[in-house]
């Protein structure tokens, strides 16, 4: 009972800390830099979700993990095997949209780990952390559309290992094996 209230004044003042950064981050970069911040406050529930129930979102996000992961294989194919920017072109648009914070984050609803998911309770606790993982690697794609863009297949391949990189750190923080 006292660690569930403890734990629940925990997580409500993270979610306020979060705000807050989000607040001043927005006050600093203006509002078109940060136009993906209403996407990053923690689900409290699935009522303003998309989702009908936590299941749901559970399911749905580990399906779109494996899309990303499928995603990314291709890409490697695309421009270290190929080196195909062309054909690479369109998945990078799509990696851009499915892999970031705002398309993912909903589905992270308060609470939701346990039994049929690998995520760690931590990342409600450290939302603020979790969170910032998804914007590293939203910079890292960004770094790989510009290399693709230019058809610099050796800066592509790096970027793509910072990609992977990023997935990794935060599975080590995140998510059970
Ligand atoms: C900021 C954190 C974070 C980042 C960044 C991240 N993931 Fe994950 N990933 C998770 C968490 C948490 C889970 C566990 C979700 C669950 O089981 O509910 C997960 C699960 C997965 C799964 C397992 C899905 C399943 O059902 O088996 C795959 C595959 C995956 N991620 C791929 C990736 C790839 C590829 C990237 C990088 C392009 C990536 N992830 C980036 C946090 C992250």
């Amino acid at each position: 009972m006292q660690r569930n209230l403890q734990r629940r004044l925990q997580r409500q003042a993270t979610f306020q800390s979060a705000a807050f950064t989000g607040a001043l981050l927005l006050t600093l970069c203006g509002p078109s830099a940060w136009a993906g911040e209403a996407a990053v406050a923690m689900p409290q529930s699935v009522d303003g979700t998309a989702f009908t129930s936590e299941r749901e979102a559970v399911v749905w996000r580990r399906e779109e993990l494996k899309d990303i992961e499928s995603l990314v294989r291709q890409l490697r194919f695309d421009l270290v095997n190929n080196q195909d920017a062309a054909a690479a072109a369109p998945r990078l648009a799509e990696l851009r949209e499915r892999a970031s914070a705002g398309n993912l984050l909903p589905a992270f609803i308060a609470g939701t780990h346990g039994s049929g998911s690998e995520a760690r309770a931590d990342i409600w606790a450290e939302w603020d952390d979790f969170v910032a993982g998804f914007h590293d690697l939203e910079v890292k794609v960004d770094t790989l559309i510009e290399a693709t863009d230019q058809a610099d297949y050796r800066a592509a391949a790096r970027a793509l290992a910072e990609v992977g990189a990023s997935c990794k750190s935060c599975h080590r923080a995140y998510r059970y094996d």
